[in-house]
């Protein structure tokens, strides 16, 4: 881990601090909004108490004995409690005479594409989608593998899944091959869920090929449900394949769900660490449910019988998990379900889908508004965006510009904004202001949740005072954190809970700010954000090895003005290996498709730098934070540690060179 407690952002983020603007809740939102004056000193008082009046809101089978077993670092929430996750979300509202409640408003990327799902058709596809599972053997504890679009069927196969006890691991339909199949071994999966293929700004792309071949190395897998989305010609395994439409529409719409202990697996969602290897993160039903509701309730002010609402996200990331599938269902809301990206079909692709919809409250990641920024407020403009009342950011620092932006441009200057500061791990938002009670600053994630306790330290674990940067811990348990890491409790209590006893560590810097509020100002470790997606280092280090002509590699995350951190690499060639400037200019070509099939296109790096030489200290440790000086153009910092200091100023000669030439 690097010691850098300002992020690592070398100042630039500190000047945020110096941010005057504030901006009070709107006195009319103010008066309807769910979260009431007072919430924060009423969970403060007795945080578990207050937890468990949360806990209420949902139907549970058995009433828990316990709020909270913790013996650092596992946790039992609402111990004894025994619930359905899948019922909780979509059977307890059409009990309840909601049936006719649209559940989603999906939106496929080809225009005209469109499909409105109510709770009522979502408890006949589920039950439909559970029984077509237990035909193909699935029981509770087995885990199952999704690797879908954005289509219904992702969240019908995930509550299917829920509704069995049968915890689900969705990968992105980004990644690669490979990487789907070290996930799949990992969780040990026998069934996966797929589809032919997915569309992507109007070309499609691949799924199934992608799932075979990463089958190949996964025998213990013995059936392949497949969606048929795009029509394309798939390979089909006899005995192995079958489609969706055969297994599943044959179904009965009915299934009685069982009770599962509050503690029983939900899902496992696989992110990167500071090591090569994805860890499983583990997530369980009772609480994880109680925190994902609770906070889509007061985080996002969800009325659900007036709003519409839209986690602009892919359910292959957390975000979907908690706040397009469990949250927003288990409240009994209306979501917008978009499978495309921003420009599929035009630029203005997400105003038009607010202004049909009357979409009310919107939540996306600052590299996409900032990418609607480079389009233009034009497009905005040109579109009624007056059903908007509250907006969202997630997955990474937002920047006071594309702050303001999103305020003036999309919210009409009317609506709050809520930044909400969470992980997968942490399974829901644990820091963001409460639309109607907290006043915002551009780019501050402003304050814990109520029943939530975080802390800014020092490298000793002292608690820095106001004004001042550190580490972003968490003080006490949630109920959405996670139960521990697939396979390794011992990486569990390492990663989390040892760097500061008594403590989760969420390996962010931050910073309190002269008031108190808080600034989260990104990883203090090896991962990356590159658009809001997480990648490590060593990940990508690794794939760039695993090249036969590459002798050593070293990559950083620099700064990009767009998706936040692009990714830069220094790689060192074996022997006489790319030696002219074409072998050179082809390697680096080869060395993009190698990370790109090791990992996915989304890890592709930015730059490739070849160099004679990595800058390294006498023990041998490649200086990772020279060379992101380096890919961020600073003056470079303390060399003096370096076997050979000229090293460094070298690769800052060869990358300015090359930057210069890029720009001919
Ligand atoms: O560095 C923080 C950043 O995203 C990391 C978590 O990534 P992931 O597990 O993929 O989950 C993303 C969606 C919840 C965090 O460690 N991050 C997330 N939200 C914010 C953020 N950084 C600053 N501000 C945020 N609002």
């Amino acid at each position: 881990m690097t010691d850098r407690p300002d992020g690592g952002d070398g100042g630039a983020l500190s000047a945020l601090l110096h941010e005057t603007r504030r901006f009070e809740p709107p006195a009319d939102f103010a008066a309807r909004a769910n979260a009431r004056p007072g919430i924060y000193e009423e969970a403060a008082a007795d945080p578990e108490a207050w937890w468990a009046r949360q806990a209420e809101h949902l139907t549970w089978d058995h009433h828990w004995d316990r709020v909270l077993d913790w013996e650092e670092p596992s946790a039992r929430w609402f111990a004894g409690g025994r619930l359905n996750a899948a019922y909780n979300c979509v059977d307890r509202h059409v009990e309840a005479g909601h049936g006719g409640r649209v559940a989603f408003h999906w939106v496929g990327e080809p225009e005209g594409d469109i499909r409105t799902i109510t709770y009522a058709d979502l408890q006949a596809m589920v039950c439909r989608a559970a029984n077509a599972l237990v035909e193909l053997g699935v029981e509770a504890g087995d885990r199952v593998m999704i690797y879908l679009p954005m289509i219904p069927e992702a969240v019908v196969a995930m509550l299917a899944c829920a509704r069995l006890g049968a915890p689900h691991s969705v990968v992105f339909g980004g990644f690669s091959a490979e990487a789907l199949a070290a996930r799949t071994l990992d969780a040990d999966a026998r069934v996966a869920i797929t589809a032919d293929g997915g569309y992507r700004r109007g070309a499609t792309s691949a799924l199934k090929p992608n799932l075979d071949e990463a089958l190949e190395r996964c025998p213990a897998v013995r059936s392949v449900l497949a969606v048929r989305r795009t029509g394309q010609e798939v390979a089909w395994k006899e005995g192995r394949d079958v489609w969706w439409h055969d297994v599943v529409d044959r179904q009965s719409d009915r299934h009685e769900a069982a009770s599962f202990d509050a503690e029983h697996p939900l899902y496992l969602m696989y992110t990167s660490g500071t090591t090569a290897a994805p860890k499983g993160i583990l997530h369980t039903t009772g609480g994880y449910l109680v925190h994902t509701a609770t906070t889509h309730r007061l985080v996002f002010d969800i009325k659900p019988d007036e709003d519409v609402y839209w986690t602009a996200a892919d359910i292959g990331w957390v975000t979907g998990h908690s706040y397009i599938v469990y949250g927003p269902l288990a409240n009994g809301a209306t979501s917008v379900l978009y499978e495309g990206t921003p420009d599929a079909g035009g630029r203005d692709r997400w105003w038009r889908i607010i202004e049909e919809y009357k979409v009310s409250i919107l939540y996306t990641a600052p590299t996409t508004i900032r990418t609607l920024m480079k389009w233009g407020e034009d497009l905005p403009a040109a579109h009624d965006l007056t059903s908007l009342r509250l907006l969202g950011s997630v997955g990474e620092p937002i920047n006071p510009e594309a702050w303001m932006w999103y305020r003036r441009h999309v919210g009409g200057d009317r609506c709050p904004i809520v930044d909400t500061w969470w992980q997968t791990e942490t399974g829901g938002i644990l820091i963001a202001p409460l639309p109607g009670i907290t006043a915002t600053k551009p780019g501050a994630a402003m304050a814990a949740l109520p029943g939530v306790s975080v802390d800014v330290v020092d490298g000793d674990g002292n608690p820095v005072g106001n004004g001042e940067g550190g580490y972003l811990v968490v003080d006490r348990p949630w109920p959405g954190m996670l139960r521990g890491i697939w396979g390794d409790p011992e990486r569990y209590r390492q990663t989390y809970w040892s760097r500061f006893p008594g403590r989760y560590f969420a390996g962010d810097g931050a910073k309190k700010d002269e008031d108190g509020d808080l600034w989260l100002l990104g990883r203090v470790d090896d991962v990356m954000n590159i658009s809001g997606h997480r990648i490590s280092t060593t990940e990508v280090e690794h794939a760039l090895v695993s090249h036969p002509q590459v002798a050593e590699a070293a990559v950083v995350g620099a700064s990009d003005p767009t998706t936040g951190q692009g990714i830069v690499a220094f790689v060192t060639v074996k022997g006489d290996a790319a030696q002219s400037d074409e072998e050179g200019a082809a390697l680096v070509v080869a060395l993009r498709e190698t990370v790109a099939s090791a990992i996915g296109p989304i890890a592709k790096p930015r730059q490739i730098l070849l160099t004679p030489e990595l800058p390294k200290t006498r023990s041998g440790k490649i200086m990772r934070r020279l060379l992101r000086d380096v890919a961020e153009h600073r003056e470079l910092g303390d060399v003096t540690t370096l076997v050979d200091p000229t090293v460094v100023n070298m690769i800052d000669g060869k990358m300015q060179s090359a930057e210069t030439a890029g720009e001919d």
